[in-house]
């Protein structure tokens, strides 16, 4: 792939305090355009700005696009890293293929991002806990408004200077468990990351706000009865020494930091189970005290303790409040990997 880079005459300030999550964004973007007939073409770096489309365009009625979200890293040497970027393209041409949008080589996709986060290096922080956030996203560009498979399609980059996702940073996050609304269903857009899926959660989200809680935990979407993921992130407990996640369904996403958060739990000797976890289950382990430790994990939000959970009229305090022993444990090895601070013996980092 041929990018063309266009550099910005103007460049911003670059933002060092208080930078909050998706606030602030870099110099420059990359598009590349797809049309049937002709394939992807027009691969570009240019300068930031807001871009100029067709009313009609099938996104804005149909909803057809689909993002991902990874990280690059500066590493205490100076040197800036990816996270496991290959896994993004993979999860991204899976939720394209649901959505009928058009597939991405994936070598393409990391090249892109590897190159936008080269001409914007100096925007990645240095401060342990800060990174620069890549926002890349595909969707349907047709100026019609039939309801028809997609001819023409947009790939972005975007990026963003971030520190933590919630305000709470490490601190426990306040979760409530939603009765009422689903998510997605089997067979539905649940295990890709589609726009959608967040328009359809956002009721929910203000109702829980609007009552101090910082994000919704679905419940699945047919019996209303097993835990599924958080808003923005994948779901972990601890019950009765036992680490336990709900195993991939079909209806929720499947996280790269929830693999991740596996794989070194499991390295570190910890056996981790993938199961069904009924809402019943997860009570009855708030009521008896059972249940040790909940932390949720997801690109955004990395490993963020869950202090309290909501239901049906009470609200359980997980580990008083306190980040527990293997969610802090947890966090220190994955940031760790992350940031370049410890070894990374599982290969997963790709220096820039
Ligand atoms: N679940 C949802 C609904 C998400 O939006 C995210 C964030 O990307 C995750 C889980 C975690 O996925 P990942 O670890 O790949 O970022
Ligand atoms: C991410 O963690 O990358 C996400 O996409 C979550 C997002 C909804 C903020």
């Amino acid at each position: 792939m041929n990018i063309s880079i266009t550099k910005t005459t103007s460049p911003k300030t670059i933002p060092t305090e208080n930078l909050g999550f998706g606030q602030h964004f870099t110099d420059h973007m990359f598009l590349m355009d797809y049309d049937r007939a002709t394939g992807w073409s027009n691969a570009r770096i240019v300068p930031f700005d807001r871009i100029s489309m067709h009313p009609a365009a099938t996104v804005f009625h149909y909803g057809s696009e689909v993002f991902e979200g990874l990280k690059a890293y500066r590493r205490e040497d100076g040197k800036v890293q990816l996270f496991r970027p290959y896994e993004n393209a993979k999860r991204i041409n899976s939720s394209a293929e649901r959505i009928r949008l058009p597939l991405i080589d994936e070598e393409d996709f990391v090249a892109a991002i590897k190159a936008l986060v080269e001409v914007d290096e100096k925007w990645v922080p240095s401060k342990f806990g800060e990174s620069l956030y890549i926002r890349p996203f595909l969707f349907g560009n047709d100026e019609t408004l039939g309801v028809h498979s997609i001819k023409k399609a947009t790939f972005m980059i975007i990026l963003s200077p971030s520190g933590s996702y919630y305000p709470e940073g490490i601190n426990p996050v306040k979760i409530m468990i939603e009765k009422d609304d689903v998510r997605a269903v089997k067979g539905g857009t649940g295990y890709t990351k589609c726009g959608g899926n967040y328009a359809a959660a956002n009721r929910a989200g203000e109702n829980a706000e609007k009552k101090g809680y910082t994000q919704v935990l679905w419940l699945d979407g047919i019996y209303r009865k097993y835990i599924e993921e958080v808003g923005a992130m994948n779901v972990m407990f601890k019950i009765n020494g036992e680490i336990v996640t709900p195993e991939l369904s079909g209806s929720i996403l499947p996280g790269i930091t929830r693999k991740s958060c596996i794989e070194v739990l499991r390295s570190e000797g910890y056996k981790v189970s993938e199961r069904l976890i009924s809402i019943d289950e997860l009570v009855e382990a708030m009521k008896n005290g059972t249940l040790e430790e909940a932390w949720g994990c997801g690109t955004a939000a990395v490993v963020s303790p869950i202090g309290k959970l909501y239901y049906d009229g009470t609200e359980y305090e997980v580990n008083n409040n306190q980040i527990g022993e293997v969610t802090q444990k947890l966090y220190d090895l994955l940031t760790g990997i992350q940031w370049g601070k410890l070894e990374d013996k599982f290969d997963w980092t790709i220096e820039i």
